[in-house]
């Protein structure tokens, strides 16, 4: 039997979680015959996996469909056809109003439906209408998706992505999240058990476990984060381990102890507190305080004195004042981070925040923005150098730009740029680092004496 290849051609938004849908995707279209291009003029169907937190990151999109309808038109006249699909959480919010907007879009499926792609493919193919699934379907997709991909998982990198838990109860005033991926659910510790051991047998030697509050986890059997990173640590080929993104409320004891007790567990975290202001908190609906906030960070530290700490930060939130942005900066100063992330507030539709009254003016949220990131970016450089002269496992990724390079990540997720041979990738070696660069380091191989 001879099956034609196909080609699809996908492109990724947003946060970590949808790179890992995408990855799922990829599995299934490989299985269906299709194979990965990089060039969408080429592809017989293109995927766009959105994001929709904040209105940039849903315009782009829309941008690219209008560059979409040309090839397609191309590929048309020329007797052949191209499927155009929008995925993801802008697919979520918008369902059938894309095709409204965008008439050369065939299929839009959401965050919780892409284990329907074969279905809606075939569909599509055979009645020639357009598709919009967005519902919060009650089969298990992960089942789902593993029965498709006849439970292998296919081109992984050394460091993979997997998704524990999805879905937001918290509802932040600003977020879109609740409303795009839903309520909060965990995968059974089994299913990921399984799917741990794929990745490890793939090749995968880091695993990062995904959620939009990952440390919110807690499955049927009332397994908590802690109990799953116990129960991973166990399989042999996977070296590393890290989730993310955790909210402060969530932090607990045994979580925070696991960083002191478990050595695969890395000391990187990224604990978003999104304003330094008592008062903003309470406004964004967050759940906690700062001295809540600063005493989880003690905590942690506690436990694992060398822990990185990473952050997000929306600036220009509805009544923001001067006092309140200050008092972010001193909580940045407090709390000295590694990395972090600062975003312009972007009014959402449908969120609370976005009907609030004294939005602020753009000129105030671009001077807030060029100070806050100045004073991130010293921190992060300041981290960064003071890991010059140290000695650090190095898990080696891939292949570097230049020849004989190899690129790796310290255990605080910095890029680390070594010579080395493509034999050692999937390797953990310890690297003297002797220079820092923009936002890497570089470093030597340590010859281990025999
Ligand atoms: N669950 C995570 C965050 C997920 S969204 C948490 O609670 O921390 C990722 C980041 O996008 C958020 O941390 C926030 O800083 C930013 N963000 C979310 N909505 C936004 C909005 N409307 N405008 C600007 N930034 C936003
Ligand atoms: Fe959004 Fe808040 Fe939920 Fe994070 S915790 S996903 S910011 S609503
Ligand atoms: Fe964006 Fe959806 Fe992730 S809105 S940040 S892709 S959960």
């Amino acid at each position: 039997m001879t099956t034609v290849q196909k080609s699809v051609y996908v492109k990724t938004y947003g946060c970590q979680m949808n790179v890992y849908d995408s990855d799922r995707m990829r599995d299934t279209l490989k299985t269906m015959g299709y194979a990965e291009t990089l060039a969408p003029e080429n592809a017989d169907l293109v995927i766009f996996n959105t994001c929709h937190i904040r209105e940039h990151a849903a315009e782009k999109v829309y941008s690219e469909l209008g560059r979409m309808k040309r090839l397609k038109k191309a590929k048309q006249d020329k007797g052949s056809d191209m499927l155009v699909a929008v995925a993801g959480c802008v697919a979520q919010a918008e369902g059938a109003e894309i095709i409204r907007r965008a008439k050369t879009v065939d299929l839009v499926f959401g965050p919780q439906t892409y284990h329907r792609l074969p279905d809606l493919i075939a569909r599509r193919l055979k009645t020639g209408d357009a598709i919009v699934e967005t519902e919060f379907p009650a089969e298990d997709k992960f089942d789902a998706l593993e029965q498709q991909n006849g439970h292998r998982v296919l081109n992984r990198n050394v460091s993979a992505f997997l998704t524990v838990q999805e879905g937001c109860d918290k509802f932040c005033s600003f977020c879109v999240v609740p409303y795009t991926r839903g309520a909060e659910f965990s995968r059974p510790v089994s299913q990921i058990e399984k799917e741990a051991g794929q990745l490890a047998e793939a090749g995968v030697r880091e695993i990062t476990l995904l959620g939009q509050n990952v440390n919110a986890y807690k499955d049927k059997d009332s397994a908590t984060l802690a109990d799953l990173i116990a129960k991973l640590s166990h399989i042999n080929g996977i070296k590393r381990l890290r989730y993310t993104t955790s909210h402060p409320r969530d932090m607990d004891e045994a979580l925070i102890e696991a960083h002191a007790s478990n050595p695969k567990l890395m000391p990187f975290l990224h604990l978003p507190v999104q304003s330094g202001s008592e008062r903003i908190l309470k406004e964004m609906n967050r759940g906690h305080g700062i001295d809540y906030y600063l005493d989880t960070v003690s905590k942690i530290r506690a436990a694992r004195p060398d822990m990185a700490l990473s952050g997000d930060f929306i600036v220009g939130f509805p009544g923001e004042t001067d006092e309140d942005f200050e008092d972010t900066l001193k909580l940045i100063e407090t709390v000295q981070y590694a990395s972090a992330y600062s975003f312009r507030y972007s009014p959402r539709p449908g969120t609370p925040a976005a009907d609030y009254p004294n939005q602020i003016i753009d000129e105030v949220v671009t001077e807030r923005l060029a100070r806050i990131q100045a004073l991130i970016h010293a921190q992060q450089t300041a981290f960064n150098k003071s890991c010059v002269g140290k000695t650090l496992p190095v898990l080696l990724e891939k292949a570097g730009r230049a020849e004989g390079q190899l690129m790796g990540r310290s255990p605080y997720l910095q890029p680390v740029h070594v010579s080395g041979q493509k034999t050692q990738i999937g390797a953990v070696l310890d690297v003297k680092i002797d220079s820092v660069g923009t936002n890497s380091l570089s470093g030597h191989i340590r010859v281990v004496e025999a």
